[in-house]
């Protein structure tokens, strides 16, 4: 198949590119290189069936293809608050666009949502039919409110149009080529313990986050891509192992063995405390649950964030 990834010189869409490529498909990567780098994507050029365009996504395009995956937005708050009105218009002219090819060429289209659409959830895990607790107007809204209108956007295509629509919900994801200066946690504090630096815990240290290993991830976005027809999502992806920040901390250090101390800042605005996937219906419809352990994908993580600081193993 020919397949367009949006998006696809990012963390999470270099991971896609790869996957797909080494199942045999014909791969366009699109990206603006915000928030991605070549740098991503540079030990694929040898695939004779990939293809790189620089374009910005809230400029329409024309191109044929039989699917894609939109994951074009910057995902971490330092990139996406960076220029909030863009994140916005990434999202929801992103969706126009990137449907308006699904509409056109009748290809099936793939939205990689966000956790974040629950917001600060009420309820505990987070089932698909929560409709989450979202500040419409504050720091992190141009994020979470982009991605509940371009989920909507696709409900919309799919229930007017006919088009062919899957909607995942992505929670904190984490691997090698996550971005260094990216501000999420499992960044922060491997690039911290590696520099013997303090790993900074915002408010007490007992929120918790549930955390999944890219394979993991990507081997859910590809299920979910493949189901039959009509079955729409949105669908939970992540892993509901619970950890509190203060546990990965702790761990990161150990694993690294660093001699970095761990340091208490004041709570930041909009974080939520406690997130956690429920996946039964990930399970039901696409077979699939997280295999890759914490301890396992840090370890990968860690090795990848030494090579980027240049350093080498004490
Ligand atoms: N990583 C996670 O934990 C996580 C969790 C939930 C959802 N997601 C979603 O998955 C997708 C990928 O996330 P990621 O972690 O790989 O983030 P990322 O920032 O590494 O990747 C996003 C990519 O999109 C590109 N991009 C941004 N704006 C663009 C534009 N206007 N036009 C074209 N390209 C543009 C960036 O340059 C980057 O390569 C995003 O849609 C994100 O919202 C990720």
């Amino acid at each position: 198949m020919r397949i367009l990834v949006t998006g696809g010189a990012g963390f999470l869409g270099s991971h896609l590119c790869e996957r797909l490529l080494k199942d045999g498909h014909e791969v366009i990567c699109l990206d603006n290189y915000f928030s991605g780098k070549r740098a991503n994507i540079l030990h694929l050029r040898d695939y004779q069936n990939f293809e790189i365009i620089r374009h910005d996504i809230v400029e329409p395009i024309l191109l044929e293809v039989e699917q894609i995956y939109n994951l074009a937005c910057p995902a971490s708050p330092v990139h996406y608050q960076y220029n909030p009105v863009k994140t916005v218009k990434t999202s929801v002219l992103g969706a126009i666009n990137t449907l308006g090819i699904a509409k056109r060429v009748r290809a099936r289209i793939l939205l990689t949502s966000t956790s974040e659409v629950y917001g600060d959830p009420e309820v505990h895990p987070q089932k698909e039919e929560y409709w989450g607790n979202v500040n419409p107007n504050g720091e992190r809204s141009c994020y979470d409110e982009g991605k509940r209108v371009a989920e909507c956007l696709m409900m919309n295509y799919h229930r007017q149009n006919k088009v062919d629509i899957k909607i995942v919900r992505i929670f904190n994801t984490y691997g090698p080529r996550m971005a260094i200066n990216d501000g999420r946690v499992v960044s922060n504090f491997c690039v911290a313990a590696l520099k013997g630096e303090p790993l900074e815990l915002y408010g007490d240290g007992s929120a918790t986050r549930s955390f999944a290993y890219v394979d993991d991830i990507i081997e859910a976005i590809v299920r979910m891509m493949n189901t039959p027809t009509g079955f729409t999502g949105p669908v939970n992806i992540g892993n509901p192992d619970e950890f509190t920040v203060e546990e990965l901390a702790k761990l990161t250090i150990e694993m690294t063995g660093s001699s970095s101390k761990i340091v208490r800042k004041p709570t930041r605005a909009d974080d939520p405390t406690r997130r956690r996937p429920d996946i039964t219906l990930a399970k039901k419809h696409l077979g699939w649950e997280p295999k890759i352990a914490l301890r396992d994908g840090l370890a990968r993580s860690i090795e990848y964030f030494r090579s980027e600081l240049k350093l080498t193993r004490a």
